[in-house]
């Protein structure tokens, strides 16, 4: 018989078994706050290479060089960590975005789901309770970071210890795909709300997300040089302003956001330029008339669909002066990315549609939910709201940047 131990007084957490009235042993189980998780570095590849050399982990994780090659190869949609008890490495793991893997592997997973692996590569560290500890440690971080809808193993079947510690927490066999998955209740959070809680991690956060500056940076050098004034949609903590305002000093600056939080933090960055903020719907807001030499849009409109943007569209092209331009830089799904742009963006409004019936979400309010379109269908839509031309000014991996001119 087992008796579950009381909350652990010293980090150590003892299952005590009994037979016949009397403890014949006791079971250290790994306390939770003993194992970590860091970010890999490149100074653990000597390690990394021991462990995946070793019987016991390349057993289940094949070929030690096709790991090295892919660690190596730096992917930003593989995150990896070193699993450390107690401050010592003993092990690694990784997360990834199922739907960035190469094109045909796990296309079908729905957007939002998440593939891990992780191996204990010091030998006296296994059979000690750790490999839960770590797998809950690791589905912690994909949820706080990434709002996963699954998160997907895939074990080898004979790999019977990692099997049950998947079914022990939580995930369940799909027979139709081989994979076990954990399906993570999803919530959506109503927009400012989702932003007013990141505003403190978001700069750091998002700017690792989507793999720098770069595309913020590049944004100032679309700007005609006549450019005195403009006017910018989900203006967040004003990553973009930087360069915008090292080329233009004086121009001035229109802000809208509905998340307050993250117009505080910008509020206090730039108290000598010209800034006038609103905390205020794009969707509401009174745009006005040939106002602005400039609109920009920067990482904020894949959260809505064709209608609402084509109408918001409407309206940018007539708050711009008439030789104006907007520049939308955004997530969208292109070809140099996904084999069927089209197929992803369908799955991303359907998925999102479903959430709000399992929901029950029946108001018109706006709920924080990724459904990026495809460039085509950008296109199209700023055509469609008046602008004569559009140009497609930059595609790094899923960050695009359009110029739609008056
Ligand atoms: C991912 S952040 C981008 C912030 C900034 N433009 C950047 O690139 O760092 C998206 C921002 O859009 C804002 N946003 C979303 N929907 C909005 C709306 N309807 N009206 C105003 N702001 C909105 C959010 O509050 C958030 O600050």
């Amino acid at each position: 018989m087992i008796i579950a131990p009381n909350p652990p007084s010293d980090g150590v957490r003892v299952a005590m078994i009994e037979h016949n009235g009397a403890p014949i042993e006791l079971i250290e189980f790994a306390c939770k706050r003993q194992i970590s998780l860091r970010a890999m570095c490149d100074h653990d590849m000597p390690a990394i290479e021991r462990w995946l050399n070793r019987e016991h982990v390349r057993k289940w994780f094949g070929e030690p060089q096709t790991w090295l090659d892919e660690i190596n190869a730096k992917h930003d949609w593989i995150h990896y960590y070193i699993v450390e008890y107690e401050n010592t490495p003993i092990g690694f793991c990784q997360y990834y975005d199922c739907t960035k893997m190469p094109k045909g592997l796990w296309e079908e997973e729905q957007p939002g789901s998440f593939g891990i692996d992780y191996c204990i590569g010091e030998e006296q560290y296994l059979n000690r309770g750790l490999g839960s500890v770590i797998l809950q440690k690791l589905c912690e971080t994909v949820i706080f970071a990434e709002n996963p809808k699954q998160i997907i193993a895939d074990p080898v079947k004979e790999n019977l210890i990692s099997i049950g510690l998947l079914e022990k927490n939580g995930f369940i066999f799909d027979g139709w795909t081989g994979l076990y998955k954990l399906a993570i209740s999803q919530t959506l959070k109503e927009m400012s709300d989702f932003f007013n809680v990141r505003a403190p991690i978001y700069e750091e956060k998002h700017i690792k997300h989507i793999g720098g500056m770069e595309s913020k940076d590049i944004i100032a050098s679309f700007f005609p040089p006549h450019t005195q004034t403009m006017i910018d949609l989900g203006i967040g903590t004003g990553l973009e302003l930087e360069a915008i305002f090292r080329r233009f000093p004086a121009i001035e600056v229109t802000g809208l956001d509905i998340a307050e939080d993250m117009l505080k933090t910008l509020a206090g960055k730039y108290p000598d330029r010209n800034i006038q903020l609103f905390c205020e719907s794009y969707l509401t807001f009174d745009l006005g008339h040939c106002l602005y030499d400039v609109a920009i849009s920067v990482m904020t409109l894949h959260h809505y669909n064709h209608q609402t943007k084509t109408d918001l569209y409407r309206r940018i092209h007539n708050c711009i002066k008439n030789n104006g331009i907007y520049v939308e830089c955004d997530y969208m799904f292109s070809e140099n990315e996904y084999a069927n742009p089209q197929k992803m963006e369908d799955l991303h409004f359907t998925e999102f549609e479903r959430l709000k019936k399992e929901l029950h979400i029946t108001d018109d309010r706006e709920y924080h939910y990724d459904t990026p379109c495809t460039v085509p269908n950008q296109k199209k839509m700023l055509l469609e709201a008046g602008f004569t031309n559009v140009r497609e000014a930059y595609n790094r991996k899923n960050i695009v940047i359009l110029i739609a001119y008056k």
